[in-house]
C-alpha cells in the first residue's frame, strides 16, 4: 500500500509494543524507509534498550532520531536534514495520569493539563508546521486518537485532548489541501502499550470492548489492524481522503448499549 523506497518519519517510539513500531515495522515490511523519533535518550536507555522482545541485531538496524515534541528547537533540528519525506506518523500523547486521568474529573493542575495539551494535541501542528518544507507532494500525516463520541471512566483529561486533536487534524486537513499533505487520524480501539498500561482502569475499558465491540477486538493482536488502516491512509490509495477519523475498534464506537447474548461470537 506504500511505495517502495519512500521515506517515513514514524514519531512516538517507545518500546517494541508502541503503536509506532507496530507501524513502522510495517512500511519496512513493505519496502519504506522508517525514520523513528524517540522523545530522548534518557528513554531509549531505560525503555528500549532494555526490553528484550527484539536482539539487539534488529535494535541496531532502526533508523532513530531524538526529538522531544515540546521543544521547538529539537522539532527544528529534527527537520533541517530531513527531506523528501512521504509521510509522518504522529503516535504521541501524555497526561500526568496523577491529575488527568482517574476518578475525579476535577483537578486543579491547570499546569498538567496544559502540558498534557501541548503534547497530546498541539504537537500535531507543530509537527506539521516544522515538517512542511520536508514532506513531498503529495503525502500524508496520520495521527492516533480514541473515541471521542463517548465518555469513559478514568480517561477524563486525554479524552478532551483527543477531542482537540481530532479538530486540530480537520484544521490542519483544511490549510494543507494546497501543498498535497493529507492530515488524518486512526481512532483505535484499546491496545496493550505503555501509554496504555498508565491508564487507571485500562483493564475495565478493554472489558468494556468485549461488551460493545461487535467484531472481537483483541488488545493485543489488532496492533496489526491499526498499523494496516494507518498504512492505508499513508500510502497511494487515500489520496483524496484528508481530515477524516478512521475508526480502527472492532465497531465498537458506533454500538449503543451493550451487545445482547445472540449477538457475541
Ligand atoms: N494504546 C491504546 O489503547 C491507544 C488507543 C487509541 C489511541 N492511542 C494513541 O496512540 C498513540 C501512541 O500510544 P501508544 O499506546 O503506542 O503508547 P506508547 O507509550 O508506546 O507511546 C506514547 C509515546 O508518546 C511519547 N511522548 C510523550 N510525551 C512526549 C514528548 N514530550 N515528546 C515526544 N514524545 C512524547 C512517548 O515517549 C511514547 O513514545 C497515543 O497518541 C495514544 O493516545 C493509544
Amino acid at each position: 500500500m506504500i511505495e517502495k523506497g519512500e521515506t517515513y518519519l514514524v514519531m512516538g517510539l517507545l518500546d517494541p509494543d508502541s503503536i509506532a513500531f507496530a507501524i513502522g515495522r510495517k512500511i519496512t515490511e513493505q519496502g519504506g524507509r522508517v525514520i523513528y523519533t524517540v522523545q530522548n535518550e534518557r528513554m531509549k536507555r531505560l525503555l528500549f534498550d532494555r526490553n528484550k522482545k527484539l536482539s539487539k541485531e534488529e535494535k541496531e538496524k532502526l533508523e532513530i532520531r531524538f526529538c522531544d515534541i515540546t521543544i521547538e528547537e529539537e522539532l527544528t533540528d529534527l527537520f533541517s536534514d530531513i527531506e523528501s519525506l512521504a509521510g509522518i506518523v504522529h503516535s504521541i500523547a501524555y497526561v500526568n495520569p496523577k491529575t488527568g486521568l482517574g476518578e475525579n474529573f476535577h483537578t486543579d493542575a491547570i499546569e498538567d493539563l496544559k502540558n498534557g495539551f501541548h503534547i497530546s494535541s498541539i504537537s500535531l501542528a507543530s509537527v506539521t508546521r516544522h515538517a512542511t518544507n520536508s514532506l513531498k507532494k503529495p503525502s500524508s500525516i496520520v495521527t492516533l486518537t480514541f473515541d471521542t463520541k463517548h465518555v469513559y471512566p478514568y480517561y477524563n483529561w486525554m479524552g478532551v485532548n483527543k477531542a482537540a486533536l481530532e479538530a486540530v487534524v480537520r484544521g490542519l486537513a483544511r490549510q494543507h489541501g494546497q501543498d498535497l499533505i493529507r492530515v488524518n487520524a486512526v481512532s483505535a480501539g484499546p491496545l496493550s502499550t505503555k501509554a496504555a498500561t498508565n491508564i487507571p482502569g485500562f483493564t475495565e475499558l478493554s472489558q468494556t470492548w468485549n461488551n460493545t465491540s461487535p467484531i472481537p477486538w483483541d488488545t493485543e493482536k489488532d496492533k496489526e489492524e491499526v498499523a494496516n488502516a494507518a498504512l492505508f491512509l499513508l500510502g497511494n490509495y487515500s489520496q483524496k481522503i484528508t481530515g477524516q477519523i478512521l475508526h480502527v475498534d472492532g465497531g465498537a464506537s458506533i454500538t449503543g448499549g451493550q451487545l445482547m447474548p445472540y449477538e457475541k461470537a
